[in-house]
Order: C-alpha cells, then structure tokens, then sequence
C-alpha cells in the first residue's frame, strides 16, 4: 500500500481563503474586523519564526494583528499587566502568547491570566476542561487542525483505536481529549510508557508529537492506519523531518501527513478560526 498524503499546507490555504472571504463581509455589513494580540517574550530563534508566520497570516486574511516584543529579562508582573491591557482592549479579540516562555515566568500563570474568551490558543484551564466535559469551545490549535485533517479523509473516526505518542499541554493531552470526543478509544504514550512498540503497531490512528527526528519507526505503522506526525526536526544538512521514519511509514498507511506542509500549517490556520469565533461568539 502506498499512502495518500494528506495535504495540510492546501487544506490550510483554502481554510485560510474562506476566512478572508468571511472578513470582508463583515467589513461590507459595518463590522469590526477581528483582531489578535501576538506576544513574543525574549529571541528564541524558533519562536520569532513561527511568531513572524502567525502575524502574517493574520494580516493575510484581513485581521488586525497587534505585535508585542517583549526583552528576555521582562518580568513575570510586566506580562501579566500587558495581559491585563489585552483583556480590556474591546479591538482585541484574541491573545496569543508564544511559549516556551523564559524559564523565570511561569506558563500556567500567564495562561490562567488570559481570559477564557480571549484565549484563541485553547490552553486555558476553562477551554480545556470544556473540551474534557464534551462541550468545547476555543479549542487548542494544533489538534483542532489535526481533526480537520483526519475529517478531510473522509474516515469515520467512532471505535478507532488511536495511539498519542507525547503528552505535553500543547498537543498530547488536548489531542486525546478531540480523539476521545470524536469516538477514539485512546491510548496516550509518554516517556514512561512500557512497550511503546505494540501500543503504535495496535492503532488505527496515530498521532506523534515528541520533537524526535524519525522517532517512530515506519515498519511499527498498522497496515491501513492514519499517521500524524506532529515534529518538525531540522538536521544538520538543513532539511526537515517528522518524528515517524516518513517512507516506510508511508508504504504502509492509507493515508499520512507529510513533513513540511502537513500538521504545520493547520496550527496557524486553527488559531485564525479561533480568533474570527471569539469575535463573534463573545464580542460582536
Ligand atoms: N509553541 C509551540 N506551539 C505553540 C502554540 O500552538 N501556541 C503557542 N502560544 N505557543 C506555541
């Protein structure tokens, strides 16, 4: 079997056109445009990448984007105010702090700061426990684009075994949180899980967010599964991999996502659909 690919990088075009669309209608019926607040602490060469690609975007599609740069050595009290002023800014529909954050800051308390209906990232406590109680609302980016990509298969995902391979706030935990509320019996793998082979070689679905080039070994993928890769690996001769050996992997699944241009995009593209609905679900 030789894998469809999955092709994140149109889907998030066309995701990306259709709220372009959406935003000059709102301009033509009088409305405000929506708008996000990007918050950048310190120069982490990475982090100012994918921040540079999250303002554009949101330019792209008509958006205002409000960029903060904020010094490395800013304090935590500092950000917590600017957030302050983000929350009671009536233009500013979602925030989006960049994390990792520098190691002096504490995530969860600059997460728990944002408001809830300003929180277009998904990582607040609120969103995710909605998420857990099956009644989600602002959803976290990352797995909220994977569904997209899993639905644009057409495959009914109700009684799928899926495996999570990482745990982390960002992706392994709200991603088994959608594959639960999609009718997935879950299996979430992290660095103490005992056998990681056979929980990868039983799934229909599996979905591998750990940041380690060519970690998952493509002779481990079920004959017939899906395969999301998460990991954006650069090696030392400049080119980008995944976390799952690609080409072995892809003669076995029926459908994969290709590393770059498949999980990648849809992160940015979620966090655009996050910001238009909290404009109009909170504060139209
Ligand atoms: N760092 C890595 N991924 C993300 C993300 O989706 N949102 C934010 N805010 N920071 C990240």
């Amino acid at each position: 079997m030789t894998a469809q690919i999955i092709d994140g990088k149109a889907i998030a075009q066309s995701i990306r056109s259709n709220l372009k669309q959406q935003v000059a209608e709102r301009k033509q019926n009088g409305q405000r445009v929506p708008g996000l607040a990007v918050i950048l602490v310190g120069s982490d060469p990475a982090s100012q990448v994918y921040v540079g690609s999250k303002r554009r975007a949101c330019e792209e599609v008509g958006f205002e984007s409000k960029s903060f740069d904020l010094e490395t050595t800013t304090t935590e009290e500092e950000l917590l105010a600017l957030i302050d002023q983000c929350n009671d800014d009536p233009s500013i529909d979602g925030i989006l702090v960049q994390l990792p954050l520098p190691e002096h800051i504490e995530d969860s308390k600059v997460i728990e700061r944002i408001r809830p209906d300003k929180d277009v990232d998904g990582f607040h406590p609120y969103n995710v426990g909605r998420l857990a109680q099956r009644i989600p609302v602002l959803r976290s980016c990352t797995p909220k684009g994977i569904m997209t990509l899993i639905r644009s298969t057409g495959i009914d995902t109700y009684g799928l075994d899926a495996t999570i391979v990482g745990a982390s706030n960002i992706v392994g935990r709200p991603m088994t949180l959608e594959l639960l509320l999609a009718g997935c019996t879950t299996t979430t793998c992290h660095r103490f899980t005992k056998d990681l082979e056979s929980k990868v070689r039983q799934a229909d679905l599996v979905v591998v967010a750990v940041g380690k080039p060519g970690f998952i070994p493509g002779e481990w993928i079920k004959p017939g599964a899906i395969v999301i890769d998460v990991g954006i690996n650069r090696l030392e001769d400049g080119s980008l991999v995944g976390d799952v050996e690609y080409q072995a992997a892809a003669e076995r699944a029926a459908h994969i996502t290709p590393v770059p241009g498949g999980v990648g995009p849809m992160t940015i593209a979620s966090l655009l659909e996050n910001t238009l609905y909290a404009a109009e679900e909170y504060h139209d």
